[in-house]
């Protein structure tokens, strides 16, 4: 059996992706691996190793113990995060990505997927549909080690063969599981106080709109990708990847439209900065052209399923 690993198996995104890539390809199949402990979700799901991927070789122990052919990578530091320990940042961006290259080129993994983020782009791309090729120079640490990452990414291929894969995502927007520190994370962060009826307190202003999408779409994009010829892919950076723009302003209409009695104020901190440095809305004609991408979810139907699946029992607070 080919088998894969997925590796920050227990954060926002790779609880989702190893939850469908496990109802796609069988339990046993998929192995997440995580630093801290299995996410609740996953229990029962399938294989669990606790796996700290700042170690090399045991990374490489795993690999050839279970015979892993597929690496999915989802360990970073996010955005907001990095700005508070830029060097921690960039030492696990960066670090976390060269040894699962090095690995994967020494062990002869198959694929790896490892994600970028529209943080590459600073303040001098274009804001509306930033093209796929647009002049980046990131303003933030995380910015600048996924452009890195992504150099990394390009040369593996081109000098070792090794068949990465990458998506630059925008904000991504879940009821499952809880963001993890980016400066998109006010998009969730809104509906977990709509449903206790709390007033929102949001760190980006009224009008800051920015490139997001739901989660369900990341992660059919995610598989459409890895499962796609290679003779589809030209991109071996990363890929632009689109889904919905919007400002807080609209989404929390379209929160009232269900919730009348829901209410935000706006109190901009530092991740304002961080928000203004990035593009308003993505082009991603190359993905929809090379392997057929195609996002599912506006913001209607989006809102409509958040609020539909966070329980007033799931909803955690969000004062600050
Ligand atoms: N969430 C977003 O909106 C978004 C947007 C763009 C790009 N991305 C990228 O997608 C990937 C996943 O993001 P996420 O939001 O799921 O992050 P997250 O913070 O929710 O999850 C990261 C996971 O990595 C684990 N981890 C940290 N250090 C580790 C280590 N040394 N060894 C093993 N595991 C370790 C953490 O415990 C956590 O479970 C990241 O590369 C991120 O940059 C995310």
């Amino acid at each position: 059996m080919n088998k894969t690993l997925v590796i920050g198996a227990s954060g926002q995104i790779g609880t989702e992706l190893t939850l469908a890539l496990r109802q796609q390809f069988g339990g046993e199949a998929i192995i997440a691996a995580d630093l801290k402990r299995e996410a609740d979700l996953l229990k029962g799901t399938g294989p669990f190793l606790p796996l700290d991927i700042m170690d090399k070789e045991i990374l490489r122990v795993q690999v050839r113990r279970h015979e892993v052919k597929t690496i999915y990578l989802l360990v970073a530091m996010l955005s907001a995060a990095g700005e508070k320990n830029p060097m921690l940042a960039w030492h696990l961006n960066m670090q976390s990505l060269i040894n699962t290259l090095e690995v994967a080129r020494e062990e002869g993994v198959e694929k790896v997927f490892w994600p970028s983020s529209i943080a590459v782009f600073g303040m001098d791309a274009p804001k509306e549909n930033c093209p796929q090729d647009a002049y980046a120079a990131p303003s933030t640490v995380y910015g600048i080690s996924k452009l890195s990452g992504e150099q990394w990414c390009h040369y593996y291929f081109y000098r070792y063969g090794v068949d990465v894969r990458s998506i630059r995502y925008p904000g991504l927007i879940s009821y499952k599981t809880l963001p993890g520190g980016g400066t998109t994370d006010y998009a969730i962060e809104i509906f977990h106080s709509a449903i206790r009826g709390e007033t929102y307190n949001c760190f980006l202003r009224a009008d800051k709109r920015l490139p997001m999408m739901y989660m369900d779409d990341a992660v059919r994009a995610t598989i459409e990708l890895m499962e796609a010829p290679e003779s589809k892919i030209s991109v071996r950076t990363s890929y632009n990847l689109a889904g919905i723009s919007f400002t807080p302003a609209e989404i929390a209409r379209e929160i009232k439209a269900l919730v009348p009695g829901f209410k935000i104020e706006y109190e901009p901190d530092f991740r304002q900065a961080i928000a203004d440095s990035w593009p308003e809305s993505i082009d991603d004609r190359v993905a929809r052209e090379d392997w057929g991408w195609k996002p599912s979810f506006n913001l209607k139907n989006m809102t409509e399923e958040m609020l539909h699946h966070i329980s007033p029992g799931l909803a955690v607070s969000t004062r600050r």
